[in-house]
C-alpha cells in the first residue's frame, strides 16, 4: 500500500478500499505513455525556470532509465502501488532523490492521466490503421484476380444478379476504408493536449503549454481546463468507430460462414484458420469467423458502459472516469486481434471459383436481364416483367433455367424474341453489361483497381 497523498489522513486506508481504488492492474500498460509526458513536463520545467536545470535534467535522465529498464524487463512494475503514475514517481524518486519529487510541480494526476489515454488511444489508433491497411491490401489482391470470377448477388438471401467475386469484396473494401478514415477524424479532433489544466482550474506557474503541446505531437495545447481533464469524447468516438469496424467485420464473418457452409461450399477455409470437433472426425469449423462475429458483442459493450459511466459526471474530475480504461483497452485488444486474425484467414481462404459460377447460372439471376431485352424491343419494362415471369414459371414447371428454353418456347411468350437472346442473357453478358460506375462490369472494375491502388499508395 503506497501512495502519493498521505499527508492529510491519520489512518490508514481499509485495505479493501485501497484495492477497489487502485488502477495500477490496468493502467500500468501506460507506461511508456505515462513517462514520455513527464519526460517533456519536466523539460519544460525546466526551460521556464520553474524547478532548477539540473534538477529538470535529472528527472528527465532518471525516467529515461526507468522506461529503458521496463522496456528490457530489468524492473517489473510494482502492483502494490495505486497506479501507474505514483509508480513512476516513487520509482524516480528512488532513483534520483529529492529532484524527483518536483517532478509533479504545476501538474495533478488529472490532467496526467487525461494525457496519458490520449496518447495511448492516439498510437493505438496508428497501430490499427497499419492492421485495417494489411486487411485492405488482401482484399485489392482478392479483388484484382477475380474481375471474371461470376457468382450470384443475393437480396434477402435469394439469388438476385450475378455479380463478381471482385465485386462483392470491394463492398467490404469501401466499409473498412471508411472505417480508417473515421480512426483519422477522430485522431484529428482528440490531437489537443490537456496537460497543463492541472486539477481543474490550471495552474498559477508560468507552464509553457504550447511546448509541451507541440513537443508531444498534439497541434496545440486545449482550451478550457474543466473540459480537459473531464473530457472523455475521444474514447467514446473511437469505441464508436471499433463498434463499427466489428459490425463490419462481423458481417464479413457471417458471409464466410455461410459460403464455408456444406450447402454453400463457394470457399473453403485453410487447415491453419479452422479447428476440429472433439467427437465428430469430419468437422472443420469455421471458429475464427465465429469468434469475430461473437466478439462483437463485447466491443458494442465497451461502448455502452462507457456512455453511461459519463452520462452521470459533473464537472470536472470524478473518480468515476477511471472507468474507462478496462472497456476501452479490452475493446482495443479485441479488435486489433479480429482484424488481425480476421485477415489471416482471407488470405489464405480459397474461393471455388466453379461453384460460385455454377451457383450464379441457375436462380434465374439473368431474368431482369430478359426483361431489358424485350425493353430494347419496344416492350414496355411493366409488360416485359411480366412476360418474364411467366417464363420463370414454366421453367420451374420444367426444371430448368431460362437459358434452356427453346427459342420457339421463347416466342409463344414473346414474338419479339429471337436468336439473339441468348447472348443477351448469357451469365457472362449479364456481368460485362454492367458498367456504369460503381457496376460489378469488369470495365468499371478496372478504374475502381486503379483507384485503390492509388489510396492504397498513399
Ligand atoms: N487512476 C486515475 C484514473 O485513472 C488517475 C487520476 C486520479 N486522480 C485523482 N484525483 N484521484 O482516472
Amino acid at each position: 500500500m503506497s501512495k502519493l497523498w498521505g499527508g492529510r489522513f491519520t489512518e490508514n486506508t481499509d485495505s479493501l478500499v485501497y484495492d477497489f481504488n487502485a488502477s495500477i492492474g490496468f493502467d500500468k500498460r501506460m507506461y511508456r505513455q505515462d513517462i514520455t509526458g513527464s519526460i517533456v513536463h519536466a523539460r519544460m520545467l525546466g526551460r521556464c525556470g520553474i524547478i532548477p536545470t539540473e534538477d529538470s535534467e535529472a528527472i528527465v535522465k532518471g525516467l529515461e532509465g526507468i522506461l529503458a529498464d521496463i522496456e528490457s524487463g530489468k524492473i517489473a512494475i510494482d502492483e502494490t502501488m495505486e497506479d501507474i503514475h505514483s509508480f513512476v514517481e516513487s520509482e524516480l524518486t528512488a532513483r534520483i532523490g529529492d529532484a524527483g519529487k518536483k517532478l509533479h510541480t504545476g501538474r495533478s494526476r488529472n490532467d496526467q492521466v487525461a494525457l496519458d489515454v490520449k496518447l495511448y488511444a492516439r498510437d493505438y489508433i496508428d497501430s490499427l490503421d497499419v492492421k485495417l491497411k494489411d486487411l485492405l491490401c488482401t482484399l485489392l489482391n482478392i479483388i484484382e484476380n477475380n474481375t471474371e470470377t461470376f457468382m450470384p448477388g443475393f437480396t434477402h438471401m435469394q439469388k438476385a444478379q450475378p455479380v463478381t467475386l471482385a465485386h462483392h469484396m470491394s463492398a467490404y473494401f469501401e466499409m473498412f476504408r471508411r472505417d480508417r478514415s473515421r480512426l483519422f477524424d477522430i485522431r484529428k479532433r482528440m490531437n489537443l493536449c490537456p496537460l497543463g489544466s492541472g486539477a481543474l482550474a490550471g495552474t498559477t506557474y508560468p507552464l509553457d503549454r504550447e511546448f509541451v503541446a507541440r513537443e508531444l505531437g498534439f497541434d496545440g495545447p486545449t482550451v478550457n481546463s474543466m473540459d480537459s481533464v473531464s473530457d472523455r469524447d475521444h474514447i467514446v468516438e473511437l469505441l464508436s468507430a471499433l463498434s463499427t469496424i466489428m459490425m463490419h467485420l462481423s458481417r464479413f464473418s457471417e458471409e464466410m460462414i455461410i459460403w464455408n457452409s456444406n450447402e454453400y461450399r463457394f470457399v473453403e477455409m485453410s487447415d491453419a484458420y479452422s479447428t476440429g470437433s472433439s467427437i465428430m472426425p469430419q468437422k472443420k469449423n469455421p471458429d475464427i469467423a465465429e469468434l469475430v462475429r461473437g466478439k462483437t458483442g463485447r466491443v458494442y459493450g465497451a461502448l455502452m458502459s462507457m456512455l453511461t459511466t459519463l452520462k452521470g459526471i459533473p464537472l470536472a474530475y470524478n473518480k468515476d472516469m477511471q472507468e474507462d480504461k478496462e472497456p476501452f483497452f479490452d475493446a482495443a485488444d479485441t479488435v486489433l486481434n479480429c482484424v488481425t486474425l480476421f485477415n489471416g484467414m482471407l488470405s489464405t481462404v480459397t474461393f471455388n471459383k466453379k461453384v460460385m459460377e455454377e451457383s450464379a447460372k441457375n436462380g434465374f439471376t439473368n431474368a431482369t436481364d430478359v426483361a431489358d431485352y424485350l425493353v430494347v424491343k419496344n416492350i414496355p419494362f411493366r409488360d416485359a416483367h411480366r412476360i418474364v415471369g411467366e417464363l420463370v414459371l414454366l421453367c420451374i414447371d420444367k426444371g430448368c433455367t431460362l437459358d434452356d428454353l427453346t427459342l420457339d418456347e421463347f416466342k409463344k411468350y414473346s414474338p419479339v424474341i429471337e436468336e439473339d437472346i441468348y447472348d443477351a442473357i448469357s451469365m457472362k453478358t449479364c456481368v460485362m453489361k454492367r458498367c456504369t460506375k460503381g457496376a460489378p462490369g469488369p470495365d468499371a472494375m478496372k478504374n475502381v483497381i486503379d483507384e485503390y491502388k492509388r489510396y492504397l499508395a498513399d
